[in-house]
């Protein structure tokens, strides 16, 4: 892949918090890294290393302290729908059914009433939730809730998809399937993903690449390449995806016993 196959790219960002009393504390060290188009590409690191605030920078919702955050070699400046993120928490707007909350996103930037409910109903079917769609969240399940985040964030067809531990919330088993359905809309529908999460085997079952962050104020302790083609969900009790996980764990462990940078 050549430099311009990149989508994302951040060159030594950095970033502090003023805490009480005025002292400044360091977060991220540096955050450098670029991003394929349609790769996905997961975040894993110890809690509290600044995963979370290396998405609000790329969704413009944070402004870093320095460095430059490049997008199809532009600086981004803000937030914009080309970004959009699915946050771990439920935020669909309680008072729209789920339809109304798919079309939403898309009634700030498109007029066409038919286009707008073409294109929900369409996200709808690809989540598996087009017959719920005359319900409110609050009764969905909580895999049918995130269903609806992400067929919401699809539907304003961002450049970059950026999810901060989505399935955090959910059972193992609606987990999984979540998983499944991500990873096959992901590559069918040829969406670039930043994906943060803290389970090793969520990581290395959808990721192209996995950055390895070090504890405070971080920076990238390792990024590790996922060489499989195919992502069926046998792939997890295969002898390969056990080792490499294995291997992910060990080198996560590393990182939060390494000492993070300056
Ligand atoms: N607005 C803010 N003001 C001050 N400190 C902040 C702010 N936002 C985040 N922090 C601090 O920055 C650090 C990194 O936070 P962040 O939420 O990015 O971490 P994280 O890697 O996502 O953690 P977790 O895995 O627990 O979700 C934390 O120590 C947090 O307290
Ligand atoms: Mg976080």
């Amino acid at each position: 892949m050549s430099e311009n196959d990149y989508l994302l790219k951040l060159e030594n960002v950095k970033l502090s918090f003023k805490e009480q009393g005025g002292k400044y504390r360091k977060i991220i060290a540096a955050a450098d890294f670029a991003v394929y188009k349609e790769e996905f590409f997961v975040l894993l690191g110890p809690s509290g290393c600044g995963k979370t605030s290396i998405l609000r920078i790329i969704a413009g919702l944070q402004e870093p302290t320095s460095g430059r955050i490049l997008m199809e070699n532009q600086s981004i400046e803000g937030p914009s729908r080309d970004r959009a993120m699915v946050f771990q928490g439920y935020t669909s707007f309680p008072w729209l059914t789920v339809l109304e909350n798919v079309e939403f996103g898309m009634r700030l930037y498109m007029k066409e009433e038919n286009k707008i409910r073409e294109r929900a109903l369409y996200y709808l079917e690809i989540v598996g939730l087009a017959e719920h769609r005359e319900k409110f969240p609050n009764e969905l399940s909580g895999g049918m809730k995130q269903r609806v985040a992400i067929a919401r964030t699809l539907a304003v067809s961002p450049k970059v998809l950026l999810m901060d531990e989505p399935f955090g919330a959910l059972d193992a088993q609606t987990r999984w399937l979540m998983q499944e359905l991500l990873q096959e809309i992901s590559r069918k529908e040829k969406i670039t993903v930043v994906f943060v999460t803290h389970d090793v085997e969520e990581a290395v079952y959808l990721a192209d690449r996995i950055y390895i962050s070090t504890v405070i104020p971080s920076r990238c302790f390792k990024i590790v390449s996922v060489p499989f083609k195919s992502r069926d969900v046998q792939l997890k009790n295969n002898e390969e995806f056990r080792q490499l996980e294995d291997e992910v764990v060990l080198s996560l462990r590393q990182a939060v016993f390494s000492k993070g940078g300056e």
